[in-house]
């Protein structure tokens, strides 16, 4: 299972610290939390901070945009730095035109899909992602309650991607803890964003924790 820690829940005046303190953790992606108040009710930040941490850090910049309209911003996100480019089902009319700029950029795709939107909403667009992202709470805020319902539509992709050989990861983003994420291991997740729980104590300690209960 790879890790990916949130800065969502990092020290925004010490960005460039706990970036590097996951880093030192060797963790496999940094998730960034983009939000612009309509599409999901809560504003982070835009490119800029993106473009800002590029220089600190080798780590796989994994975008996830809660915007709307999310085509007008990819090109700004990938040159700003962004090596995985995620976009909402939900956010846009336009979800394959912005998957295809996302690739036409040179970055890996990836489509989110809420908890309220089923894996059949997005199946004509599976073979073209590198990355799904299964909202396992409402997105918008960090700190909230995992939602196991949402595990059955891991398991659903996880057969999808056997039976046509596609290549996506299948990743988790929302709730996840020390114990959570032994049920989205076991459901087929490869990826897993956590936040808060990385960020509530030394973030070496807490991602060494994710790892273990894996491998328990
Ligand atoms: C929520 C964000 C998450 C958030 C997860 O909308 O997409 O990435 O940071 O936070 P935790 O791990 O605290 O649930
Ligand atoms: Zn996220």
């Amino acid at each position: 299972m790879k890790i990916a820690p949130s800065i969502l829940s990092a020290d925004f005046a010490n960005l460039q610290t706990d970036v590097e303190k996951v880093e030192q953790a060797q963790v496999d992606m940094l998730h960034i939390d983009v939000m612009d108040g309509h599409f999901v009710p809560n504003l982070t930040f835009g490119p800029n901070v993106v473009a800002a941490l590029r220089p600190h850090s080798q780590l796989v910049f994994d975008c996830h945009l809660m915007i709307e309209n999310p085509e007008n911003y990819v090109e700004a996100f990938a040159d700003a730095g962004a090596d995985l480019i995620g976009v909402q089902y939900e956010s846009t009319p336009n979800i394959h035109r912005a998957l295809d700029m996302i690739k036409k950029k040179g970055k890996l795709a990836e489509i989110v899909i809420n908890p309220g939107t089923p894996v059949s909403a997005i199946s004509s667009l599976l073979a073209m992602v590198d990355q799904v992202l299964v909202m396992t709470v409402d997105p918008g805020f960090g700190g909230q309650k995992f939602m196991p319902e949402m595990l059955d539509k891991v398991a659903e992709l996880a057969q999808i991607k056997q039976e046509k050989g596609y290549h996506y990861e299948i990743q988790v983003d929302g709730g996840v803890n020390d114990q959570t994420i032994k049920q989205c291991a076991q459901a087929g997740a490869t990826v897993a964003v956590a936040g808060s729980f990385v960020f509530k104590g030394d973030p070496a300690v807490q991602v060494e924790k994710l790892r273990q209960a894996t491998v328990e």
